[in-house]
């Protein structure tokens, strides 16, 4: 099935009956994995709100929910020229055990900025749970990144909270794009 968003074309590469069931699959060892323990979920917005909702309703242990974002400005102190901030977390993360979940890891450097982050704040432990993975972009290997829902390539995807130029982030199902995007 193909869907056009603006200036492209998408082809349905997950239906959200497969997300669901990678998701039960995920909770499931989640479960077992933090059976003792109180985590923290922290979501990272907005594309991660569908996952979050779908994941958290398979965790049955006792945990905490809470959302961050990371804003992007332009500012003249990093090499990059770029400064990020994490913004919106309101709970003491100091001695917690917390999982970061993400809808999809690309290059991934908004995860080590927020890695980098999180650790300051001295949790008792912490990995990341991404509902998507590009290996094939992955900038350096993150150790964190222990639940990873789909392995996928190096395609520009959309849905089930991912956008296209804002768009695209209510479909249900995951679509990657027929030709590269000239923006991303
Ligand atoms: P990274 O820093 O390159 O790992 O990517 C960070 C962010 O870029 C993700 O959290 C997404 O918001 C966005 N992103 C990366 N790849 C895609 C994609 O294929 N579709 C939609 N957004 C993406």
């Amino acid at each position: 099935m193909k869907i056009q968003i603006e200036d492209k074309e998408f082809d349905l590469m997950l239906e959200y009956d497969q997300i669901k069931k990678r998701t039960r699959l995920l909770g499931i060892q989640l479960n077992v994995d933090y059976e003792d323990k109180v985590p923290v979920f922290i979501g990272v917005l907005n594309g991660s709100f569908l996952f979050m909702a779908d994941l958290i309703k398979e965790i049955d242990i006792s945990c905490e929910l809470a959302f961050v974002k990371v804003s992007s400005y332009h500012g003249n102190d990093t090499s990059s020229g770029i400064v990020r901030e994490l913004i919106g977390l309101d709970i003491d993360l100091k001695n917690r055990d917390v999982i970061i979940v993400e809808d999809i890891v690309d290059t991934g450097l908004t995860l080590i900025h927020i890695l980098d982050t999180l650790k300051k704040l001295e949790p008792a432990s912490i990995n990341v749970c991404s509902l998507l993975l590009k290996p094939g972009s992955l900038q350096e290997d993150i150790e964190e990144i222990t639940y990873v829902g789909f392995e996928i390539p190096n395609e520009f995807v959309v849905g089930y909270g991912l956008d296209y130029k804002g768009l695209g982030r209510n479909l249900k199902d995951i679509y990657r794009a027929s030709t590269s995007p000239s923006e991303t």
